[in-house]
């Protein structure tokens, strides 16, 4: 979709900090475009399960957040960036249950479920980068 990036922030992923500022981040562009407390909410749980992932597996990257703009539509935009080992089989990543980690394995469909738009990029040594969106009506 085309879309105007109407500024975009970078924030370093290397700590949990780093996972709260992201969080804040993302809460404080979502009430300035008047997105609703569940809207928020939904988007902040995704945002912090992408940023564990660039964390935990990625071993740490960056995470860019958006506002987006189209002629009826504005929303927020997130990219998480990695240029860790990369996931080999993204189908299997995005079952539930699925985990390398120890995890509960439902970071990454949960995410998917919760973002209005979920794309993911990946490839063994190639890193990985997750973008999600969600919109809102004027
Ligand atoms: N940024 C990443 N880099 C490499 N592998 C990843 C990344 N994000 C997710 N994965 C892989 O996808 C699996 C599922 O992720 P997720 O659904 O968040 O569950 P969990 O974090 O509990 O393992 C992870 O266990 C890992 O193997
Ligand atoms: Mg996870």
């Amino acid at each position: 979709m085309s879309h105007t990036d109407a500024d975009t922030q970078h924030l370093s992923l290397r700590s949990d900090e780093d996972v709260v500022r992201l969080r804040q981040c993302v809460r404080e562009l979502m009430i300035a475009a008047g997105f609703s407390l569940l809207e928020q909410t939904r988007m902040i749980t995704a945002a912090s399960e992408l940023a564990r992932n660039t964390l935990r597996y990625g071993g740490g990257g960056e995470a860019h957040v958006r506002r987006l703009l189209t002629g009826s539509r504005k929303g927020i935009g997130l990219a998480f960036i990695d240029q860790g080992p990369g996931i080999a089989d993204i189908d299997l990543a995005l079952t539930e249950g699925f985990t390398t980690g120890g995890g509960m394995g439902v970071g990454l469909s949960g995410a998917r479920r919760l973002a209005d738009e979920f794309d993911i990029a990946s490839a063994p040594g190639q890193g990985t980068t997750v973008q999600i969106s969600k919109w809102k009506s004027f």
